[in-house]
C-alpha cells in the first residue's frame, strides 16, 4: 500500500545475498546457545545456525563481519571506498513512511503483557565472562519525549527476568541523556528495540553525527525511505521490515542494578556498572522470524561488525578532516583489528606530507596511532604495511608522538589522568640509497607494441634494464636477448650503467 518493499532490506534477504557470494557458513546441525559465539569468531564468514538452542532458532551471526560483507550491503564490490559511499549516501537524505500493522511484517506475530518471556528469545553467553546470557543484535528506535527528536543506537541486552532487561546507559550518548531527563522528571524512557536488522541500520545506529532526526540517518545509509509501523503497546515506531522488535521502558527509577561485565570491542571486557531496568510490554516479530547476534568482543576484532562498521565511519571522519587540511590522499584505511577506531593508515602522494597528515590527524579523539606511507604500499595489505615499517621507519626519524591525549575510555593503558599519548609514524621519508637500490622489487609486467627490431636499435636509443630491452624488442622470453647480449659483448661494444643498465660503449 505504502509502495515500499518491505522485504528489500530485511536480514534474511541479506544473508540470501551473502549465501550467492559464497560469504555464509550454514550450520543444519543442533548447536547450543553456549557454543554459537565460539563458532562464530572461528569463521572469517557469517555463521547461519538453522537448529540453535532447545527452540531449534534460526539465528545468523556476524554478518557484517568483514569489508567484503559490509561492501554487499552497500550494494557495491568497491570494498576500499565505503567511506565515500557513506558519504554520498548521508547527502541524499531520505523519508520516512508510516505502515499500518497490518502491512508490517515485524508485527505478524504478537506476544504482549503476561505473555511476554524473554527467556523464549535466544539470549547466549557471548564472553567467558559475561555476567549474564545477552541479546548483542539490538538496535533501540526512540522518540524524546522533551522535544520530539528521533533518535536511534545500538545497545545490548542482558537477560534478567522473564520480562525485564538491562542495559549499559553509561557511556556519553543521546539515550543516555534523554533517559536523564526522563529520571528528573520522574518519567520512563519507553522505547522499542528493533532485533535483526540490514547491516546499513547498524551502521547508522553508530553515526555519532549532530542531525536533527536520526531516524533519517537510517532511511539515507538504506538510500531508501524507512518503513516505520506503530509499536503494538505504545504506539512508538519500530522499523516495520525488522525481524523481531522488544517493546517496553527504562525505568524512571534510574541507575539501580548491575549490568555486566561483558566483552567489549576493543578486545577486554568493560567493567559491571549500575544501570537501568528494561521493562518488557510486547515482543513482536516475523512469522519466519531470523534471529540475530552481533559478535562484539573477540580475540579476531576484525571479525566483529563493530569493527567495521567503525573503520567506515573513522574513514569518513579522517577524509573530512584531511579535505579541511587541503590534503586528498590517496587511500584512507582504518585497521579492522585494531577496532576501526584506533589505528589509520593513510597514503599519500606528494613527498613530505606525512607530517602534515600526522598533525592533521591526531585531532581526531581516539584514533590513537597514524601510518602515512607513500602511494605505491597498499595500505589495506597487513604484510605490505609490515614491509614499510621494517623497510622505511627509523624510530628516531620517523616517529611523531604527543602526550596527554584523551584517551579512549576501554583503552586499558591509559594513565590515570585519562590521557595516552598518540604516534604517528611517518614512512614518506627520505630513503639513503638511490638508482635501483631505492627501487622497491616488483615482478616485470611486459607489454606494449615492440618499439625497435634488434637489441643494437634499441641500446642505440638509451641505455636500458633488462626488462625495458624486452619490452622495446617485443619479448616475453628473454633468453634471445641474453644471448644477443653476449654476442654484443664479444663485439666489444657492450657495457654496464653503475646501475646495471645495459649500454653500448
Ligand atoms: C553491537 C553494539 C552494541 C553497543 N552497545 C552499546 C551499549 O550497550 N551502550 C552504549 O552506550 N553504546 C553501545 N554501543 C554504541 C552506541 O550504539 C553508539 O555510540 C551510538 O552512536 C549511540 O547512539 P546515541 O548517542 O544516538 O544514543 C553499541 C554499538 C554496537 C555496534
Amino acid at each position: 500500500m505504502t509502495g515500499v518493499d518491505l522485504e528489500k532490506f530485511r536480514l534474511r534477504r541479506f544473508v540470501d545475498q551473502l549465501k550467492a557470494i559464497g560469504e555464509v557458513d550454514t550450520h543444519d546441525r543442533p548447536v547450543a546457545l553456549a557454543d554459537i559465539s565460539a563458532i562464530i569468531e572461528g569463521s572469517p564468514r557469517a555463521s547461519l545456525f538453522k537448529d540453535a538452542g532447545p527452540e531449534h532458532f534460526e539465528m545468523v551471526g556476524a554478518v557484517g563481519g568483514s569489508r567484503r560483507r559490509h561492501a554487499a550491503a552497500f550494494g557495491t564490490s568497491d570494498e576500499r571506498n565505503l567511506a565515500q559511499e557513506f558519504g554520498r549516501r548521508m547527502a541524499n537524505p531520505q523519508p520516512i513512511v508510516e505502515v499500518p500493522q497490518a502491512d508490517a511484517p515485524v508485527q505478524q506475530v504478537v506476544v504482549a503483557g503476561n505473555d511476554v518471556d524473554l527467556a523464549k528469545l535466544p539470549f547466549h553467553l557471548q564472553h567467558a565472562y559475561d555476567g549474564a546470557p545477552y541479546l548483542s543484535a539490538a538496535i533501540d528506535y526512540a522518540v524524546d519525549p522533551k522535544t520530539g527528536r528521533r533518535n536511534v543506537g545500538c545497545r545490548r541486552l542482558m537477560l534478567r527476568s522473564r520480562n525485564t532487561m538491562l542495559s549499559n546507559l553509561t557511556q556519553v550518548s543521546d539515550l543516555k541523556r534523554m533517559f536523564l531527563e526522563c529520571v528528573e522528571r520522574g518519567e520512563h524512557l519507553h522505547l522499542n528495540f528493533a532485533v535483526g536488522s540490514h547491516p546499513l541500520d547498524f551502521l547508522a545506529a553508530c553515526v555519532r553525527a549532530p542531525v536533527d532526526d536520526e531516524f533519517v540517518t537510517v532511511a539515507s545509509l538504506r538510500g531508501a525511505p524507512l518503513p516505520l509501523a506503530r509499536g503494538v503497546s505504545n504506539g512508538l515506531p519500530v522499523p516495520a521490515d525488522a525481524e523481531l522488535v522488544i517493546e517496553g521502558y527504562f525505568d524512571k527509577a534510574g541507575y539501580t542494578e548491575i549490568e555486566g561485565p561483558y566483552g567489549e570491542f576493543l578486545g577486554y571486557y568493560g567493567p559491571a556498572h549500575v544501570d537501568p531496568v528494561f521493562h518488557v510490554t510486547a515482543i513482536t516479530m516475523r512469522k519466519d522470524v531470523l534471529h540475530q547476534t552481533v559478535l562484539h568482543g573477540a580475540v579476531k576484532i576484525a571479525r566483529t561488525e563493530h569493527a567495521h562498521q567503525c573503520a567506515i565511519l573513522t574513514e569518513a571522519r579522517i577524509r573530512q578532516v584531511l579535505g579541511a587540511a587541503g590534503i586528498d590522499p590517496v587511500a584512507v584505511y582504518a585497521v579492522p583489528s585494531a577496532s576501526g577506531l584506533l589505528h589509520a593508515r593513510v597514503s599519500v602522494r606528494a613527498p613530505g606530507q606525512g607530517r602534515a597528515v600526522i598533525a592533521a590527524l591526531f585531532a581526531i579523539p581516539f584514533l590513537k596511532h597514524v601510518y602515512v606511507l607513500d602511494a605505491e604500499v597498499d595500505i589495506f595489505a597487513d604484510e605490505e604495511v609490515e614491509w614499510a615499517m621494517a623497510n622505511r621507519f627509523r624510530a628516531d626519524r620517523d616517529l611523531v608522538t604527543a602526550t596527554g591525549q584523551m584517551a579512549f575510555p576501554m583503552d586499558v593503558t591509559m594513565g590515570e589522568d585519562r590521557t595516552t599519548t598518540k604516534a604517528g609514524f611517518d614512512l614518506t621519508g627520505l630513503l639513503s640509497r638511490s638508482g635501483v637500490e631505492a627501487r622497491t622489487t616488483h615482478a616485470p609486467r611486459i607489454d606494449g607494441a615492440p618499439r625497435y627490431q634488434t637489441v643494437e636499435q634499441a641500446l642505440s636509443a638509451r641505455p636500458m634494464a633488462f626488462s625495458e630491452l624486452m619490452a622495446s624488442l617485443g619479448s616475453k622470453d628473454g633468453r634471445e636477448i641474453a644471448i644477443e647480449l653476449d654476442r654484443l659483448r664479444g663485439e666489444g661494444v657492450l657495457t654496464r650503467s653503475n646501475d646495471g643498465e645495459w649500454m653500448l660503449k
